[in-house]
């Protein structure tokens, strides 16, 4: 109904204006004096020593939260972590054991292949943690541990608000395990978590700032058949996730790159006109990584490309070779992810509602697959 929307022309449309809640209301009640308390996880700190790897695994868009998830947890926790499709895991006879910690992502709770998986794991005698954003919902309900993302009901099939969320509760955890592990000083807990609680504040900048123009990008392309996305480092999920809610919601062709994959295929499919969005690193972040994405956009604007930068906001450099930049407000280089998807959302959900479809409700997609 009309009134479950809010005033808003979809859920979709809500839900996104919802990222910069579902970010501050995951962190809200979890940091205590400049300290990550995660309240769930008090007395559980055993499921956190002895552990040799962490086995992340889940469907669809909580994947690539999970992909993003993997840089926090390795960089804070110090613990390698693969990244998996719950389907894909099932049915190669795992290596798992007690040492084995399995973190599971899952808006809905309920999907199959997720829910299947985690049994597997438990049954091999891993450890299960369970990051969910339904209260009661099956999968926490199997796992040792819960640590809920707080971004409210999700409506639209396709996850947004979610996802943001999923990234927020995967850094906390991060965060947490890397204190309980000795591995992470109190001092870079603090400054991450100060970053942590900047990002809603900085969600709702591009939402005021870029919305508009992004919306209007998303008319302007809306006969557009295919578009490439490329990322590097934390870009990289980020750009696989743009592709997936652009074929999600507007059914056109959509595919994410890694950019140093670029030369070893993808350069083989730009052709004149073809868009790019290309998710561009801080140059904060290293300035080798800055450059060399840089010097992709230069390979791929000399074979006709059309450019459009998702670019940290005063980074100039990226001025001179883009058709379109997207600005997101500065963060710490681990943090962007969470900004950078913002304006990939609302391209998708413009882009689709330009070509008249429901964006709630797109064709022969499910909101939760209980299904194997
Ligand atoms: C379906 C939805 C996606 C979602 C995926 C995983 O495919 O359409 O938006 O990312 O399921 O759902 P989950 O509830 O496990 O996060």
């Amino acid at each position: 109904a009309a009134a479950d929307k809010g005033g808003w022309s979809s859920f979709m449309a809500k839900e996104v204006s919802e990222e910069p809640e579902a970010v501050a209301n995951t962190v809200l009640g979890r940091v205590q004096d400049g300290q990550i308390v995660i309240p769930e996880l008090d007395g559980l700190d055993g499921l956190f020593q002895g552990v040799s790897r962490v086995i992340v695994l889940a469907c669809g868009t909580a994947y690539y939260a999970g992909l993003v998830g993997k840089y926090a947890i390795e960089q804070w926790a110090r613990i390698p972590v693969d990244v998996e499709l719950a389907h894909e895991f099932r049915y190669r006879d795992p290596i798992v054991g007690p040492e084995t910690l399995v973190v599971s992502i899952s808006q809905s709770g309920e999907t199959m292949d997720t829910l299947m998986a985690v049994k597997e794991a438990a049954r091999l005698g891993a450890k299960t943690l369970s990051i969910c954003n339904t209260q009661g919902a099956t999968i926490p309900r199997e796992s040792d541990a819960i640590v809920y993302t707080h971004a409210g009901p999700e409506v639209a099939v396709a996850s947004t608000k979610a996802f943001v969320a999923q990234i927020t509760a995967l850094y906390l955890l991060a965060l947490h395990v890397g204190r309980v592990r000795g591995a992470l000083s109190a001092e870079v807990a603090g400054a991450a978590i100060a970053e942590l609680e900047a990002l809603p504040e900085k969600i709702r900048w591009i939402l005021e700032n870029e919305q508009e123009r992004i919306e209007q990008l998303s008319r302007w392309m809306s006969d557009t058949r295919s578009v490439l996305f490329l990322g590097r480092h934390v870009g990289y999920p980020i750009a696989l996730e743009g592709a997936l809610k652009l074929k999600e919601l507007s059914y056109i062709h959509a595919e994410g790159f890694a950019a140093g994959e670029l030369k070893h295929g993808p350069i083989a499919l730009i052709e004149p006109g073809q868009p790019v969005f290309v998710m561009v690193p801080s140059p904060r972040q290293g300035a080798t990584l800055h450059a060399k994405v840089i010097s992709n956009i230069e390979e791929i604007r000399a074979r006709g490309a059309r450019v459009i930068a998702v670019a940290e906001e005063g980074d100039a450099a990226v001025l001179p070779f883009a058709d379109e930049v997207l600005r997101v407000p500065l963060a710490a280089p681990l943090f962007e992810p969470i900004l950078a998807v913002v304006p990939l959302h609302i391209f998708a959900m413009g882009l689709a509602t330009a070509k008249g479809l429901d964006v709630d409700q797109p064709r022969n997609l499910a909101k939760s697959v209980t299904v194997e």
